[in-house]
């Protein structure tokens, strides 16, 4: 297999692994090392670059992850897809733990992170109205309707920036605003991808109801040992899904990602 890839998977909490008989290869780039190796494999006649986003032993918590040296790593060896599985907590009572969300939105409230590729003297204004790949996220419901799995088509995910999870009072303004699901990690690296006009879907996991649920004294609120468990217990469902997304991702692009640059750029 040659050090090239056409589609990048970056695994979140619980999900550390993805193929069978793969090539680790260590990857540097302008920016600093990624997260991990990057195991190569490939699905049909396509090659699958799998990287851990916290790292294989979770050493990176999402605050401290190097989001650009990850999505720079996949760029360097040419890929043009990513699918950025992740857990997220549910801000709304008909969002349930086992639920796959595809999200269409984010909201970011992070603070810190190093969240663009131009910092000068090439200066780029990437547009914001539809920041998720809207090929891919046709595929991955098409897919996922077929399976039969508990969906929701769209949804906006507030972006956290932990590593603590969210107050009762926090979480209740992101639940009056009508946001679905809550997470640390989908910014910055949806927006990275977007800047280097890589096409990126989200495929959202629900793990808990984040704080808890009104009228529901029984409901815990999330703890980092939830998430796994509920993760754990979908991640077979997960990983079948993303495989056959990979297998239905078509070889041309028809959507305007890789022409992202043609209008945003400043110099
Ligand atoms: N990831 C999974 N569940 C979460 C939650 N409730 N808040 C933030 N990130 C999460």
């Amino acid at each position: 297999m040659d050090l090239k890839a056409d589609i990048g998977v970056i695994g979140g909490t619980g999900f550390y692994a993805f193929l069978d008989d793969v090539k680790e290869i260590t990857v540097e780039t302008p920016y600093g090392a990624p997260s991990d190796k990057i195991a190569l494999a490939k699905i049909g006649d396509k090659t699958v670059a799998f990287l851990p986003r916290h790292g294989k032993d979770h050493r990176f918590p999402p605050h401290m992850i190097n989001y650009r040296a990850n999505i720079y790593a996949l760029k360097q060896l040419g890929v043009t897809r990513i699918l950025g599985p992740c857990a997220s907590g549910s801000l709304q009572p008909h969002v349930k733990p086992g639920d796959f969300v595809i999200c269409d939105q984010f909201v970011n409230r992070t603070w810190g992170r190093k969240d663009t590729f131009y910092d000068g003297p090439i200066t780029t204004h990437i547009g914001g109205a539809e920041p998720y790949c809207p090929e891919l996220r046709k595929i991955a419901i098409e897919v996922a309707k077929e399976k039969g799995l508990p969906l929701h088509e769209r949804g906006t995910v507030v972006v956290v920036q932990g590593p603590r999870f969210s107050t009762k009072a926090e979480s209740r303004e992101f639940s009056s605003h009508g946001w679905e699901v809550i997470n640390m990690t989908q910014y910055p690296e949806v927006v990275l991808a977007r800047e280097l006009e890589i096409c990126y879907a989200n495929i959202t996991l629900v793990t808990d109801y984040d704080v808890g649920l009104e009228g529901h004294p029984d409901i815990e609120p999330v703890s980092h040992e939830m998430v796994l468990k509920v993760f754990n217990e979908n991640l077979e469902k997960l990983k079948d899904l993303i495989y056959t997304i990979i297998e239905r991702i078509p070889k041309e692009r028809h959507c305007r990602c890789g022409e992202e640059l043609k209008t945003a750029r400043m110099g």
